[in-house]
C-alpha cells in the first residue's frame, strides 16, 4: 500500500525525516519519548525481540543493549539498507529483508518473547488481522502496537507538513491519509483495535495514549 514512500520518494534530497524524531512537532516528540520509556521498561532483560517493520532502525540503539537478540524485518530495500548500517554497531542485532506476511516461514513458532509493531506500521498494512496473526505465531508473550489515534487529524496533517510528506488526499471521515508517493496511513480508536485483536485471536492487556496523538496497546494470546 505504501508505494514508493518507504523507498524514500518524499525525501530524495536528504534524510528520511518521517522516522527521525528531532524533526517532529512537539506532541509527536512527546509520543516518541513516552513510547521509548515504556518499551525500555517492558523489554529490559528479555531474550529475543522482533521489530515488525524496523524502518531506519530508530529503536535499535535504544533497545538492543537491553536484550539478548534484536531482530528487525522490513520489506523496503531503503529501510533494510539504513537499518543494517545502524545494526553494524551491535553484535546482537539481525536485519532481515522480508514481508511480515511471511514471518511464519522465516521464524519458528514463538521464537520471540516480545514483538513490536510501532509508529503506525499496522496502519500501513493492507490486512491488519492477517499481519497480527503472523506476528502472534512467532511471539511467545506480548505484542506492543502503536497507531495513530482517531480524533487527531489536524495534528497529523501538521506532522506530515512539518516532516515534508506531500499529501494527495485525506479521508476525513475514516481519518486515512494518502501521500502522493503512495503511502496509505490509517488511524484507530480502542474499539477498532479491540475488534482487530479479537479477529486475530488476541486480547488487549493494556492501553495508553501517548503524547495525546498515539494509541498504544499490549496484545496477548
Ligand atoms: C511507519 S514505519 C515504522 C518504522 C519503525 N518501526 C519505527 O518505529 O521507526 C513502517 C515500516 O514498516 C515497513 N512495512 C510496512 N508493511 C510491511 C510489510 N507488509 N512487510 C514488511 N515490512 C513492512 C515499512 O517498509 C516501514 O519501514
Amino acid at each position: 500500500m505504501e508505494g514508493s514512500f518507504f523507498e524514500g520518494k518524499d525525501f530524495a534530497k536528504g534524510e528520511f525525516k518521517a522516522l527521525i524524531p528531532k524533526y517532529y512537532p512537539q506532541k509527536y516528540k512527546k509520543y516518541i519519548q513516552e513510547e521509548t520509556k515504556f518499551l525500555r521498561q517492558k523489554i529490559r532483560g528479555q531474550n529475543r525481540v522482533l521489530e515488525a517493520g524496523v524502518g531506519i532502525g530508530r529503536l535499535i540503539p535504544v533497545l538492543a543493549p537491553l536484550i539478548k537478540e534484536f531482530v528487525g524485518i522490513d520489506k523496503a530495500k531503503l529501510m533494510v539498507k539504513k537499518s543494517k548500517e545502524v545494526a553494524k554497531k551491535y553484535q546482537n542485532v539481525r536485519i532481515v529483508e522480508g514481508k511480515l506476511e511471511k514471518l511464519n516461514k522465516i521464524f519458528s513458532k514463538d521464537y520471540f518473547d516480545f514483538s513490536l509493531c510501532v509508529w503506525n506500521t499496522l496502519g500501513n498494512v493492507q490486512n491488519e488481522v492477517g499481519i497480527l496473526k503472523k506476528i502472534s505465531g512467532v511471539t511467545k508473550k506480548s505484542i506492543f502496537v502503536t497507531v495513530y489515534k482517531k480524533g487527531t487529524i489536524k495534528k497529523r496533517k501538521e506532522w506530515y507538513e512539518k516532516v515534508g510528506v506531500s499529501i494527495r488526499r485525506i479521508d476525513t471521515k475514516k481519518e486515512i491519509f494518502y501521500s502522493k508517493s503512495g503511502l496509505k496511513s490509517k488511524s484507530y480508536n480502542l474499539k477498532d483495535l479491540r475488534i482487530i485483536a479479537k479477529k486475530s485471536g488476541l486480547k488487549i492487556k493494556q492501553s495508553k495514549v501517548l503524547g495525546g496523538v498515539i494509541l498504544l496497546v499490549e496484545l496477548i494470546k
